[in-house]
């Protein structure tokens, strides 16, 4: 059979990112017209439900079949190359479960957030998350390879990565390491972009992008999956940051803040209650996109898990880290919640529910922030649920603002 042309696939994917209004800039345009995706996926997971409901990932590689491979590779689809760390299509001899820790992103999610980084020729640009080194080809393709700084926490990711950016032309600063820390060896950036969820952007990122600078990541995520924000930041002459979250985006978290499912006896977990009384909203609510990522602001790195048992429905908060939990019951058309521990974990996501409510129950990208040394502030309409800290305003509106501390950087 004759085999399928990969720069043809190239051009066919260009094209439909253009049709679909991802591909603004021809400069970008370029890069995927130019920039094997093949070389970076050699091999990878695709996957499906299996008769049990689970996710079975399954390896598929050029040998298994050339052109059934190629087509799947100049795809908009997410592939994924790593699972639970350790698991790749290479040590897998069949369809495997776990958890994706590495992967591909669908091109129209990296072109997305690539035009919207608004780069300028010559600037340099810091990436964190490397994984297989697509997004880092683009922009290497787009700015220089010298211009660009990639960082990847796992070093066999990183090892591949970079063999493969070789390969496909691109000498460039490839670093294995905790990107939550930036690489300040080669700061600073014009452009510091991240491929990986954080639960609050690192402020080294601030400290290592220059004044006028822009910041893009992904931000809010805890085992929910969904209600996340792609935050971006403008870096100020003051050193702070300020910004706002610019639309919806799912990426696999930060290695260090990624959170291993609760199992096991759960109502154990929520045997101790300090306080029990009817919510004020419901925890219906935690469905939907917005107040999903409003309530992980409020409750960072907060568990939600919903589990039926005696025939009614319990949905649970955990912060285990803290012993803190909220345990919601429906009884009668009713919601009581029962929780426990040093943080009112409910009473918090609460707060900010209502004050989403109260300001008209906005869309996700009313959301503005500021990263400051001391710790983050989040408004969202003109409303202001907590009391202000030390942090200036955005702009002279009072607002609608979550704030926490820094936590201390795990790795
Ligand atoms: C969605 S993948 C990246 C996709 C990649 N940009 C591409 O186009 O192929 C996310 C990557 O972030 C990496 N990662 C997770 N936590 C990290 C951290 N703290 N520092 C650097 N990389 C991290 C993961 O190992 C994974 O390879």
């Amino acid at each position: 059979m004759t085999s399928l042309d990969p720069v043809r696939l190239r051009h066919a994917l260009a094209e439909r990112l253009e049709k679909g209004g991802v591909l603004k800039d021809p400069a970008w345009r370029k890069a995927v017209e130019a920039v094997p995706r093949e070389l970076f996926l050699p091999a990878f997971f695709t996957h499906g439900t299996g008769p049990d409901g689970l996710t079975y990932y399954t390896p598929v590689n050029r040998d298994t079949d050339e052109n059934a491979w190629l087509t799947r590779v100049y795809r908009n689809e997410t592939w994924v190359t790593q699972l639970d760390g350790h698991v790749t299509p290479g040590t897998a001899d069949g369809p495997v479960t776990g958890f994706p820790t590495s992967s591909s992103t669908m091109p129209s999610t990296v072109v997305g957030m690539l035009e919207s980084l608004d780069v300028d020729d010559g600037m340099n640009a810091l990436e964190i998350g490397t994984g297989t080194g697509y997004s880092t080809g683009l922009m290497c393709h787009r700015l220089g390879e010298d211009n660009i700084t990639s960082v990847e926490v796992d070093p066999a990711v990183s090892e591949r990565a970079d063999a493969a950016l070789e390969t496909a032309g691109y000498s460039t600063w490839t670093v294995t390491g905790d990107g939550l820390l930036g690489h300040p060896r080669n700061a600073p950036y014009d452009r510091t972009i991240a491929t990986c969820a954080v639960r609050r952007i690192p402020y080294a990122w601030v400290r290592q992008t220059r004044p006028g600078g822009i910041i893009l990541a992904t931000v809010g995520p805890s085992s929910w999956s969904y209600g996340t924000g792609l935050a971006k930041l403008t870096v100020q002459e003051d050193g702070t940051a300020e910004g706002r979250i610019i639309g919806r985006t799912s990426f696999m978290p930060a290695r260090a803040e990624a959170v291993i499912p609760l199992s096991g006896d759960l109502a154990a977990r929520a045997a101790y209650a300090d306080t029990e009384r009817r919510t004020g909203v419901s925890p219906g609510l935690l469905d939907d996109w917005t107040p999903a990522f409003l309530a992980q602001l409020a409750a960072p790195g907060t568990q939600l898990v919903r589990a039926i048992g005696d025939g009614r429905e319990t949905v649970y908060l955990f912060d285990t880290g803290r012993e803190a939990f909220a345990a919601l019951t429906l009884d009668e058309g009713e919601w009581t919640v029962r929780q426990g521990g040093p943080v009112a974990l409910w009473g918090a996501i609460e707060k900010s529910l209502t004050a989403w409510q109260e300001a008209g129950e906005p869309d996700i990208t009313a959301v503005r922030m500021q990263v400051t040394r001391e710790g983050h502030a989040y408004w969202i309409g003109g409303r202001q649920i907590t009391t202000p800290t030390r942090s200036r305003w955005i702009g002279d509106e009072p607002a609608l603002r979550w704030r926490h501390r820094h936590q201390p950087l795990s790795g």
